[in-house]
This record gives structure tokens, sequence and C-alpha cells, in this order.
């Protein structure tokens, strides 16, 4: 997909955020290796505890279609910010686990700069499922 198109689906992800306690609206794109994609959106509630970042949104909407980690090409995210928006710890770790490690996350500013850096920059000392089966 050309980074115009990526720039345009995730901005429309941004949009839709339901963000009206914080009004931080984030958008998030899933891309798949098959073409398909997924768009993922910050949804807030007034238990605010419930809400889901939309990292998480858009991967989960992708596993929820029957996509699995290595279906997935690369994750794109947007939102304003200072330096580049990047994944909160929680939604690292569900990144880790649901996405391939050398899989790209590209990160855009509303500006259209961008940046891209890969899973496995996301999170020295994972935790993940090795640890459950350790002796
Ligand atoms: N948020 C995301 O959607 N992704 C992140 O990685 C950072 C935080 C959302 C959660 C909340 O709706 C708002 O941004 C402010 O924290």
């Amino acid at each position: 997909m050309e980074i115009e198109q990526k720039y345009e689906l995730v901005l429309k992800a941004y949009h839709n955020a339901y963000a009206k306690y914080s009004l931080f609206q984030v958008g998030a794109l899933v891309i798949l290796k098959d073409g398909h994609y997924f768009l993922g959106s910050n949804v807030e509630n007034a238990s605010y505890g419930l809400t889901n970042c939309a990292e998480r949104s858009a991967l989960f909407a992708a596993y929820s279609n029957g996509y699995r980690k290595d279906d997935i090409l690369e994750l794109v995210l947007i939102g304003k910010s200072n330096d580049f928006l990047y994944p909160c710890g929680a939604c690292r770790q569900v990144i880790c686990e649901l996405m391939p490690q050398d899989a790209t996350i590209t990160l855009f500013k509303l500006t259209k700069l961008y940046k891209q850096i890969k899973v496995k920059d996301l999170m020295p000392y994972l935790f993940d499922e090795r640890e459950l089966n350790a002796e």
C-alpha cells in the first residue's frame, strides 16, 4: 500500500475516535498481507478504565475476522503529539504478542511526516508465552 493511502486511511480512523473525555484522538490501521486492512480508533467510556486504545481496536478487529500474527504486514498509527505518537505500554504488550517481531510500525504526525520502527524495537525484556511454560 502506498504511503499516501496509509495516511488517508489512518486519518479516517483518527477522525472516528470516540474520545469525548480526553479529547485525544488516535487512529490505527492494520495492513494484512492479503491486501485487506482494518481501522481502529480509541474508544473511551465514562468508566475511564474501560477505554480501548486505537492499536488494540485495530488488532482485535483483525483477529476477530480470523487473521493471525503471520497474516499481518504492518501497523500504522497517527495522533497529535510533540514527538511521534508511540504505543502505550499496554498496547506494546499486545502488539508484541499479536504481530510478528520484524513487522513494521509506521508512525504519522498529523502533518503527514512519518517514521518507521519495528515491533521488536518496542519491548526489551518482553513477557510472553515462553515464560508461562518455564520449567
Ligand atoms: N491512546 C491510544 O489510543 N493509544 C495509545 O497508544 C496512547 C493512548 C488513547 C487512550 C485514550 O483514549 C487517549 O488516547 C488518551 O490517553
